[in-house]
């Protein structure tokens, strides 16, 4: 038996700026007609299969489905709570659900576990964060953030800021930021959370300008984004005392432009101090409801096609 090629989300490797325009032209029109994407995938189920903690990933993909009419089934704790623990692969788990579900949501600790999934199934497979490698889906959503206050990415200056060795949402982002020109991009962390080397690297072979930062003073005023990130102490082995936790505050804000926006993918944890945000500026809230948004026109792109 021969099994039909699924669409997957992978990686942001897998995107052009064509393929982001359409993504972000779908969800534009699904923001402006939502009725008529209401029943669009009746009949279909979608599974969300987690081995690691979610708030806004599975319950923005869930909600997306429920928007289109599909209905959902899923582990939220599959580490804990699946047949894992009794030893079974992820290969075996993923050939089960295909009869489950048309399409399955995973978030695994594993780098290479959405292509391990994807090897295996019949159904599409939608990478919802990888371990410390990619989280393709919430790169999406930052870039259609980015666009709804920009209009254009050619010629952004965006600092990405935090832990930028482990934080699986800034190697997707620069990825995605990449494709466009002229580009520049400012690396703000402590010298032990650096960007690992394969995305400066990748940076450079598409003639994007990447400048690392030790301060927020190193920063200019007139920077478009400031994405900041949490340290992912759950993937930290040692050293965790050692490291420098940037905290965005009114101070820092004020060094800004009134045309720089903060956004960071969630959760915070005390990166960003909360007195700062009924700034306008700071528009992660607004950022992670887009999350529902896009994940809708992910949904329908994969599964009518
Ligand atoms: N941004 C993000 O991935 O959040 P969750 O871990 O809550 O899904």
């Amino acid at each position: 038996m021969t099994r039909k090629t699924p669409k997957n989300i992978i990686s942001t490797d897998q995107f052009s700026r064509e393929s982001l325009e359409d993504l972000f032209l779908l969800t534009d029109d699904i923001i402006a007609n939502p009725a008529k994407y209401a029943k669009m995938l009746d009949g279909k189920i979608v599974s969300t299969l987690f081995y690691e903690p979610s708030t806004r990933t599975r319950l923005s993909f869930e909600s997306a489905a429920c928007r289109l009419g599909a209905s959902v089934i899923s582990t939220e704790n599959a580490r804990e709570v699946s047949s894992a623990v009794k030893g079974e692969t992820l290969q075996d788990t993923i050939r089960v659900v295909n009869g489950y579900a048309d399409a399955i949501v995973m978030r695994h600790s594993d780098v290479d576990s959405a292509e391990i999934a994807a090897s295996v199934s019949s159904v599409p497979i939608l990478n919802a964060g990888a371990g410390s490698g990619e989280h393709p889906t919430q790169a999406l959503l930052d870039m259609y953030t980015i666009r709804q206050k920009k209009g254009d990415f050619n010629g952004l200056k965006v600092a990405i800021s935090g832990d930028l060795l482990k934080g699986r949402t800034v190697h997707s982002l620069v990825k995605l930021l990449s494709l466009y020109d002229s580009v520049t991009i400012y690396g703000l962390s402590h010298k032990l959370l650096k960007l690992p080397q394969s995305y400066v690297d990748f940076m450079k072979e598409h003639d994007t300008k990447y400048i690392p930062c030790s301060e927020f003073t190193d920063l200019p005023a007139d920077l478009d984004i400031i994405y900041h990130t949490r340290t992912q102490l759950e993937r930290l082995e040692s050293g965790a005392e050692k490291i420098k936790e940037y905290i965005i505050d009114k101070k820092v804000m004020s060094q800004f432009s009134p045309e720089t926006y903060l956004l960071h993918p969630l959760p915070r944890i005390k990166e960003i101090a909360p007195e700062g945000d009924d700034d306008p500026r700071a528009i992660y809230f607004e950022q992670a409801h887009n999350g529902v948004k896009i994940r809708m026109a992910l949904l329908a792109q994969v599964l009518t096609r």
